[in-house]
C-alpha cells in the first residue's frame, strides 16, 4: 500500500497507521511517503526514456535534506532558486554539474558562488545578468555556462499568482529579443550559451500552453543554431500539476506525449525542472483538533493546531487541499470550516468542508501538502516550524525535529 491510503477507518502512509506517528512525535507534523516520491520521479522518467533527458528536482518545492538526498539517490539532478538552495544541493550531495541557478534577482554574492562552483547552467534572466555573469567570469578567467530563460508570452491558465509565461509577469527576457542577445553574447569572454528555458507558471493542467511553450523553444533554438550560436539543451522547466481535489489530471505520461514529439525535432538534451508534481501527494500534514465552535445552528469552525504558518496555500492562493479524519469515526457529517490558531481570519485551512462531527482531540491529515508546504512554513505569532518525517520500508524517522524557541531567539541580541 503506497502512500497515503486508508484501510477500514483509517489512514496509513506507505502501510504505517498515521495516528501512530503522530502520537509519537505530536502535531503539526509534515509526513512524506518515501515510496510515493520514488514512483512520481521514475514516472517521469520513463516517460521521457525516448529522449536525452536530465531531471533537475526543483529543490523550491521542498528542499529538506533527506528529500533532495532521497531525490539524488533516484538519480535525480536540482533545480536551485538561491545560494540557500545551492549549498543545501551540495550537502545532499548533489555536484555542481548536477545544479541548474534559476532566479529572478540573483544577487553579485550569489552569481560569484555559482560562477566558482561551475553549476550546469545559469538561467539567465535579463541582459543586464549576462554583463554581471560576464564580468565577474571574466575577473575569474573562467567562462560559465548559460542558458536563456525566455519568456515566450503563453497563458499557463493557471492561478495568476504562479504563472510566469506572460510578458506581464517579472519572468525571463522577451522572446522577440533573444536572438539579438544572443548575437551579442556570443562575443563576450565570460560566457557560453548552452540552453534555452522556459517555465510558464506551476499547477498547470492544460497541456496545451506547456505544448505551445516547447514549440516556441523549438523554433527559436533552429534560429538560433541558423545564426552560429550553439545549443545543448532546451530546459523546460517545471510545472505539471496534480489533483488536489480527486478529479483526473493529466499525468507524465499524457505530459511527455504532448511534448516530447516536439521538442525530439530539435535533436537536443532535454532538462526538466518538476517540483510538485513529484512531491505534492508524497506529503501530508498531520493536525489535532484543539477546538469545535458552533458558528451556525448547522455549521462549525473546526480550530486546528496548524494553520497559515505551517501550510499557507490555501490562503495565499485559495487553493484546496483534501483534509480527512486520521481515524474515522461515526459521527454523523456535519458543515465545517477548518481553521488554524492564528491572528487572522483568513487563516483557514478548507472552506464548507462535510466531516464526521469533529472532537477537540481528533487527528487530521491535510493530504497533498509535500509540495509549498513546509518550505513556506513561518514564525509568525512566534509558532515553530514543524517537524517532518520520512516514512521508508515501513519504517518512520523524523528528518527535521520540530523548531524550539531557542532555534529561533538564537539569532536575535
Ligand atoms: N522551475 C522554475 C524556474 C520555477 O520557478 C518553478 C516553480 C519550478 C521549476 C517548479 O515548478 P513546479 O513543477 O513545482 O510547478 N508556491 C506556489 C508555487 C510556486 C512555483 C514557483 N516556481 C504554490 O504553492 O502553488
Amino acid at each position: 500500500m503506497i502512500g497515503f491510503q486508508r484501510d477500514g477507518t483509517t489512514l496509513f502512509c506507505d502501510g504505517v497507521p498515521l495516528d501512530r506517528i503522530a502520537s509519537a512525535e505530536g502535531t503539526p507534523l509534515y509526513v512524506y511517503s518515501a515510496a510515493t516520491i520514488a514512483a512520481r520521479y521514475q514516472a517521469i522518467d520513463a516517460a521521457f526514456a525516448g529522449c536525452p533527458h536530465s531531471i533537475h528536482y526543483a529543490l523550491k518545492a521542498n528542499s529538506t535534506l533527506a528529500i533532495a538526498r532521497l531525490l539524488r539517490g533516484l538519480g535525480s539532478n536540482a533545480d536551485a532558486n538561491s545560494s540557500g538552495e545551492i549549498d543545501v544541493a551540495m550537502r545532499a550531495g548533489f555536484t555542481p554539474p548536477q545544479i541548474v541557478f534559476t532566479g529572478v534577482g540573483k544577487t553579485p554574492a550569489e552569481l560569484e558562488h555559482a560562477i566558482a562552483l561551475g553549476v550546469r547552467s545559469i538561467n539567465i534572466e535579463s541582459p543586464g545578468e549576462i554583463a554581471r555573469v560576464n564580468a565577474i567570469s571574466a575577473a575569474r578567467a573562467t567562462r560559465t555556462k548559460i542558458a536563456i530563460r525566455v519568456n515566450p508570452d503563453v497563458d499557463a491558465r493557471t492561478h495568476p499568482h504562479i504563472s510566469t509565461g506572460l510578458k506581464t509577469n517579472k519572468f525571463g527576457i522577451p522572446i522577440s529579443d533573444v536572438p539579438d542577445i544572443c548575437r551579442h553574447a556570443q562575443f563576450m569572454d565570460g560566457v557560453q550559451i548552452v540552453g534555452l528555458h522556459a517555465h510558464i507558471g506551476s499547477q498547470i493542467t492544460d497541456l496545451a500552453p506547456l505544448a505551445n511553450a516547447a514549440r516556441a523553444l523549438v523554433t527559436l533554438a533552429s534560429e538560433l543554431r541558423g545564426a552560429g550560436t550553439t545549443i545543448e539543451h532546451l530546459d523546460v522547466g517545471g510545472g505539471l500539476g496534480v489533483s488536489y481535489d480527486g478529479r483526473p489530471v493529466p499525468g507524465a505520461a499524457e505530459y511527455a506525449a504532448a511534448v516530447l514529439p516536439i521538442l525530439r525535432e530539435s535533436g537536443l538534451t532535454i532538462v526538466l525542472e518538476p517540483g510538485r508534481h513529484i512531491i505534492a501527494p508524497a506529503g501530508a500534514l498531520l493536525t489535532r483538533v484543539i477546538d469545535v465552535k458552533q458558528a451556525e445552528a448547522d455549521r462549525f469552525f473546526v480550530v486546528m493546531d496548524a494553520g497559515m504558518t505551517e501550510l499557507i496555500r490555501p490562503m495565499l492562493y485559495n487553493a484546496f487541499h483534501r483534509i480527512e479524519p486520521l481515524v474515522k469515526s461515526n459521527a454523523p457529517l456535519v458543515s465545517c470550516d477548518v481553521v488554524g490558531p492564528l491572528c487572522e481570519s483568513s487563516d483557514t485551512l478548507g472552506k464548507d468542508r462535510m466531516l464526521p462531527k469533529p472532537e477537540a482531540g481528533e487527528l487530521y491529515a491535510v493530504l497533498d501538502t509535500g509540495a509549498y508546504g513546509s518550505v513556506m512554513a513561518s514564525n509568525y505569532n512566534r509558532r515553530l516550524l514543524p517537524a517532518e518525517v520520512l516514512v521508508e520500508d515501513g519504517q518512520w524517522r523524523v528528518i527535521r525535529r520540530r523548531q524550539t524557541l531557542e532555534d529561533v531567539l538564537a539569532l536575535e541580541l
